[in-house]
């Protein structure tokens, strides 16, 4: 059999096993502090979750982090603590995840999408202003990859308009901008510890403020609206009552969570010098193939290395992304899609009345997007296999 035949049309995989997109790097550590936990009788919301909380702030810089069960409910807090709600417009990116706009909707306000940049894939600030009406309150930017947005323009125009931003940094725990730790920078700022993730605590998320009664206002509505003196029931200051003071959610994030959050932060920069190394490994083994691959800032910020997406030219290729996909996951590796534009799916298009071709350049990216196998867990054997899948697939349908 001719080693370069494709898997789909019958040739031999390029892996026995199929290697699972975005399997996370879980160490000893995270699974004896699992046990530790399952053993202490304390495994909901509890002293390894403040724990976590306060490692957390430490490392973005923040005042304040508040520990929430997905970035989802982090967005959809931060959002009503901000006091946006029916009739309001927040103005956000296509390219994310449903998340990031059904959170908006969620409070009954209305998402309004701004096209990208085509090469940060970050909402383009220089759209923003045009996009604004009586009805906006917010600005919800998403760094996107792992790429900071530009908060110091976007942060200006908020200001200007008195607008609050809201930092969706479900790919950016890592990242800075202009000096300042992404977290540290807006309001509120929303993480994301999805199995995925550059942290996974398998679900969670975190809410980072500088602002204290912001903060306490998302702890009150993260716990069903009970008072704040709530949260001291996890201590062992005695037993106290609580008064339920709004209709708040069940979005605390459990101590078991936390036990696997309060390692993998310790290990956070072991685990991104590691996708460094993978990062620079695919760049050189892809730079003659004819796919264009991500740009790293060049402006001093630093990019969180959250997704690696390549994006065949689809004009030198006889396949289509799709088909490209097929082929890729045929050969037994496993890759994802960030994403397909919102702008491209039924409900925003019925919903909000939007249309694919307002939104150029998520649909350039959506169209083509892939990304590829990039967890740290991945051994030097895995990233072998993943370069000789992508050199295989694309050779074979270059025309
Ligand atoms: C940009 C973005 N925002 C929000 C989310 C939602 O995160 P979670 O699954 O923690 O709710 C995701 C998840 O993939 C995401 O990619």
């Amino acid at each position: 059999m001719n080693p370069s035949t494709l898997a789909i049309n019958g040739g031999t995989k390029v892996r026995d096993d199929f290697l699972v997109y975005g399997a996370p790097l879980i160490g000893e550590d995270e699974i004896a502090e699992v046990v530790d936990c399952l053993r202490s009788g304390w495994v909901g919301t509890g002293p390894k979750t403040q724990r976590f909380q306060s490692m957390f702030a430490e490392y973005v810089g923040a005042e304040h982090a508040i520990g929430v069960s997905s970035c989802t409910a982090a967005l959809h807090l931060s959002l009503l603590a901000l006091g946006i709600g029916a009739g309001d417009e927040v103005i956000t990116t296509p390219m994310t995840f449903a998340a990031t706009a059904n959170a908006i909707i969620h409070t009954g306000a209305t998402p309004v999408f701004v096209d990208v940049d085509k090469t940060s894939q970050n909402l383009d600030s220089a759209l923003i202003e045009s996009a604004i009406t009586p009805k906006t309150k917010a600005v919800l930017p998403v760094h996107f990859a792992g790429h900071p947005c530009d908060m110091t323009s976007i942060n200006a125009i908020a200001a200007q308009h008195g607008l609050v931003t809201i930092e969706d940094a479900a790919h950016c725990i890592e990242g800075v901008h202009d000096g300042q730790h992404v977290g540290s920078i807006s309001e509120a700022t929303a993480f994301s510890f999805y199995v995925t993730k550059n942290l996974a605590t398998v679900e969670g998320g975190m809410i980072t403020t500088n602002n204290g009664d912001i903060a306490d206002e998302l702890r009150v509505r993260a716990l069903h609206g009970m008072s704040k003196d709530a949260w001291a029931r996890y201590s062992q200051s005695g037993f106290k009552h609580y008064d339920v003071v709004s209709a708040g959610f069940k979005y605390n994030l459990t101590d078991i969570q936390s036990a696997m959050g309060i390692h993998q932060l310790a290990r956070i920069d072991d685990m991104s010098a590691r996708r460094k190394q993978i990062w620079e490994r695919y760049h050189e083994a892809f730079a003659d193939l004819p796919i264009d691959l991500l740009a790293l800032p060049t402006n001093g910020d630093t990019h969180a290395l959250h997704l690696y997406q390549i994006f065949p030219r689809l004009e030198e290729l006889s396949a289509t992304r799709d088909e490209i996909v097929e082929a890729i996951q045929a050969e037994n590796v496993g890759i994802g899609i960030h994403y397909r534009a919102l702008s491209e799916h039924s409900f925003y298009q019925e919903e909000l009345g939007v249309s694919s071709a307002d939104y150029p350049n998520a649909k350039w990216l959506s169209d083509r997007t892939i990304s590829l196998p990039f967890s740290a867990r991945l051994s030097d054997d895995d990233v072998a296999d993943v370069i000789s899948t992508i050199v295989k697939v694309t050779r074979s349908f270059q025309a």
